[in-house]
């Protein structure tokens, strides 16, 4: 357990931490967060996660509860205060704390909750083996592109994975293509050798992992595509991968029941696992 957690304006020891019942994230899921992660010490990507809040909040009409640079002082006094060298920091902002009523309430001020976790390393026979995945219905809203705390059919679908004893549950939208994991994005190398990620529209989140990794494809040499792909394109391809903040750059080696190219992690994956470790850690 981390020693404090940040709530509303004060570091409070983590057992006691505790929120409004009122606190419409609670109450309509009306809030956004981000997840941070923390490698030796450091923040990765801090920008662009701060930036994508602020997309978020922006979107559904939510003030910064405190200025950036508050916020970034704030992320490093827990880190520092629950000794954090690898793991995640996450924060959450809601509309606040009001009688519970759908429309915007003209008096909250914004709530923040800041927490953090300690990670391990991805275990070696995950990345040596590869995972599976299952496809479940896309069952969220039209805006996946919101950071939105809102993650019931997240839930389901990664718990249905878990039940299946597979590592995440890729959505699939009602024309039969891929959007996104529950928690990562979904990318392939198609049989004909391109790779490729879904473009980042409102049916998916744009994930920074996978803006860096987008970054890095110059380094490993093949035809990058921005496209939607189907769940038959992906069972078909050569290779697979997720990547979020958490598994950074993940390989699948099965879909459902069907093996992804060889069944072992591919070398267009091992390429870019190894790049984007070597971008995170520079
Ligand atoms: N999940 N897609 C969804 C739906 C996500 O929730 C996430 C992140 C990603 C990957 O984004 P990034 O590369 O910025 O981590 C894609 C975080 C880690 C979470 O909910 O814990």
């Amino acid at each position: 357990m981390p020693r404090f957690a940040y709530v509303n304006g004060r570091y409070v020891p983590h057992p006691d931490a505790a929120v409004h019942i009122e606190d419409r994230g609670y109450q309509f899921a009306d809030g956004v967060y981000e997840v941070v992660p923390v490698q030796n010490g450091r923040m990765i990507d801090e920008e662009p996660h701060l930036d994508r809040l602020d997309y978020s909040l922006r979107e559904l009409r939510i003030a910064w509860p405190m200025s950036r640079a508050a916020l970034k002082l704030v992320l490093r006094e827990l880190t520092r205060r629950n000794g954090l060298t690898n793991g995640l920091v996450y924060l959450q902002v809601t509309r606040g704390v009001a009688p519970r009523d759908h429309k915007f309430p003209k008096a909250a001020k914004p709530a923040l909750v800041v927490t953090t976790k300690r990670m391990n390393p991805t275990p070696a026979a995950l990345v040596e083996r590869g995972v599976r995945v299952i496809a479940v219905p896309d069952i969220r809203w039209k805006r996946c592109d919101i950071k939105s705390v809102s993650l019931l059919p997240n839930v389901l679908g990664k718990q249905k994975a878990a039940e299946a004893g597979a590592f995440e549950a890729w959505q699939v939208d009602a024309e039969g293509f891929v959007t996104e994991g529950t928690s990562t994005n979904a990318w392939i190398v198609t049989s004909d050798g391109a790779l490729v990620t879904r473009n980042a529209d409102a049916a998916i989140l744009n994930g920074i992992t996978r803006q860096a990794v987008i970054r890095l494809t110059n380094e490993v040499g093949v035809a990058f595509e921005e496209r939607p792909f189907s769940l038959a394109e992906a069972k078909a391809a050569r290779e697979a991968f997720l990547t979020s903040s958490s598994g950074h750059v993940l390989p699948i080696t099965r879909i459902d029941d069907a093996v992804v190219g060889d069944g072992k992690p591919g070398p267009v994956t091992k390429r870019l696992r190894a790049a984007y470790l070597g971008y995170v850690a520079a």
